[in-house]
């Protein structure tokens, strides 16, 4: 699991204010998307969300060095075979040279670990760098799907590409002549700038030194959740972006996972200049977990969500808020704190107040930073703020997205190979070999959803406060069964279960 010999210092840093400035985007950068279906020698197939690929020997500006080649066995749960039945296989370094209009792309990368031919998917160890960013290092795409229990994995960046043509190169890693590189599927689309503005302002008073976002950042999508509600699948994302997004039940901590529910029918979501319908679906904004009708229950238990990711990078954490069913239509009818590494991001979080209504989309994003190696897990929890007495103790959440941000050292987003957890080794040699899920996708994700939590300490930014010295990580079990027998992220939209509306008990 992660090094918990570090005592990891999560940074709580910024809130960002929730209106994004960028709506009027100029919708002339708007070319073409690029999709490769690598290794595929026809013109063009299309897959199960209705994208186009091409086949990446017809490239002219750079023909692939690489062998391309057809997986032998069709995994159940790929949800189409374009692109993953075919792969580009490198034994060498290749780039690839796209021509990219500058401005902010999507790069999706997928990969399909299975035997190419002659060789063997865990030979597969390799390099992906992008415009000077190291995106993947020695990066083991068996093991990776291995530790989430996943078929196939869609690696997604947000690249500021400012040159007219995108270097993307595949470097089978040094140590031992079997290593190769492999890729299916290689798709580009281009994007307005929807993370890198506003520019963050500090919570915690102090300056920061330096400012972790920038325009040219790049960014790693690590988690893209449709909280209380099921999967949304490329095709039904808002916008020409093709973004999955995931249910949120892996991710929740323990037994106590509210109540979810959609939006009343008579309710419209309608989305203000301040937040441009790209920025999340309807399918995210129509649907919601809470915390439930009890507000004495609600009162005990915070509603939390463990996120993974790679230890040693800042984070940005977007959340989407939307009040969708009566009676919540006023201010302060539903006040929430929403603490992120057991720090208090917000208080007061009352989303009729943000957005000046029922049915009105907003989002906020927060800035932490982790340190350490290896992996790690973001919290974030919400809890009634009845500070201000509001008429039901509650909290709601529509969705949550974690980015990844570069490092500015080494311009990498890198991290290690998650571990396989060990229960999942135990059970992969228990009863006639692995069963993998069905429809596990793992759209996005970055680390491992293991069955134990490596639990670490934080302090806050201004680091006065260093809190309680060095405790090292300790270890707590999460459910691991429920986790399990819920499809990790199926591809298909999942019903929504409509639960009892939470009008909670008005303690007053
Ligand atoms: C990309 O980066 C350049 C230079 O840093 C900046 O001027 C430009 O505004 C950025 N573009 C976007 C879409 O963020
Ligand atoms: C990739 O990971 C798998 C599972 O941990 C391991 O068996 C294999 O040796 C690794 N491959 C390389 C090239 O290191
Ligand atoms: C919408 O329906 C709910 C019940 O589902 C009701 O309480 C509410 O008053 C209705 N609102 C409007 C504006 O019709
Ligand atoms: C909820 O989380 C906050 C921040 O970690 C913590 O201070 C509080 O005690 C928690 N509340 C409950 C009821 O667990
Ligand atoms: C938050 O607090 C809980 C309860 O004290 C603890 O188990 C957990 O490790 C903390 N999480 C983080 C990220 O510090």
């Amino acid at each position: 699991m992660a090094n918990s010999t570090l005592l990891p210092c999560l940074l709580l840093l910024a809130i960002v204010s929730l209106a994004p400035a960028a709506s009027g985007v100029d919708a002339s950068t708007d070319p073409r998307p690029i999709r490769l279906n690598c290794g595929a020698s026809s013109a063009s197939a299309t897959d199960s969300d209705g994208r186009s690929w091409d086949g990446d020997a017809v490239s002219k500006l750079s023909p692939p060095t690489g062998a391309g080649v057809t997986a032998s066995y069709q995994d159940p749960s790929l949800p189409s075979p374009v692109p993953y039945m075919t792969a580009r296989v490198f034994a060498s370094s290749h780039t690839y040279t796209f021509l990219v209009s500058p401005g902010r792309v999507f790069l999706r990368l997928y990969f399909y670990p299975s035997g190419y031919g002659g060789l063997s998917a865990s030979d597969a160890l390799f390099g992906v760098t992008a415009g000077g960013v190291t995106l993947l290092r020695d990066f083991n795409a068996s093991q990776t799907a291995l530790a989430l229990n996943a078929a196939y994995l869609v690696r997604e960046f947000s690249l500021n590409v400012t040159s007219p043509t995108l270097d993307l190169t595949f470097a089978p890693s040094p140590g031992a002549p079997s290593h190769y590189a492999f890729v299916n599927g290689i798709e580009i689309v281009p994007t307005p700038d929807m993370l890198t503005v506003p520019a963050p302002s500090f919570a915690n008073g102090g300056s920061p030194d330096p400012m972790p976002i920038r325009a040219d950042t790049a960014f790693q999508t690590m988690h893209r959740l449709n909280v209380g509600g099921g999967a949304v699948s490329p095709a039904d994302d808002s916008g020409p972006f093709y973004r999955a997004w995931d249910s949120d039940y892996p991710y929740l901590l323990g037994a106590a996972v509210g109540v979810t529910y959609g939006k009343d029918s008579n309710v419209t979501v309608r989305y203000p200049p301040s937040v441009p319908p790209y920025v999340a679906p309807e399918g995210v904004y129509a649907t919601a977990r809470s915390m439930g009708p009890d507000a004495a229950i609600n009162l005990n238990y915070n509603l939390t969500w463990v996120l993974p990711v790679d230890a040693g990078f800042y984070y940005l954490l977007r959340f989407h808020f939307c009040e969708i069913q009566y009676p919540i239509t006023k201010v302060n009818q539903r006040s929430f704190f929403i603490y992120i590494n057991n720090h208090t991001a917000q208080a007061q979080m009352d989303v009729i107040v943000w957005g000046r209504g029922i049915g009105v989309p907003v989002y906020t994003d927060y800035l932490v930073v982790t340190t350490g190696s290896g992996q790690t897990d973001l919290w974030v929890a919400l809890h009634p703020d009845i500070s201000s007495r509001p008429e039901y103790y509650d909290a709601i959440l529509n969705g949550i997205e974690v980015f990844k941000l570069q490092t500015y050292g080494g311009n990498s987003l890198a991290g290690d190979n998650p571990p396989i957890p060990e229960k999942q080794q135990v059970e992969d040699r228990g009863i006639g070999g692995s069963r993998r899920k069905s429809a596990v996708s793992v759209a996005v994700g970055g680390a491992a959803a293991g069955g134990l939590l490596v639990v670490l300490i934080g302090c806050l930014c201004s680091c006065a406060v260093c809190r309680r010295g060095n405790k090292t990580a300790s270890v707590v079990a999460c459910e691991p069964e429920a986790v399990l027998q819920q499809p990790a992220h199926g591809l298909k939209p999942g019903p929504t279960k409509s639960s009892a509306l939470f009008t909670s008990a008005q303690d007053k």
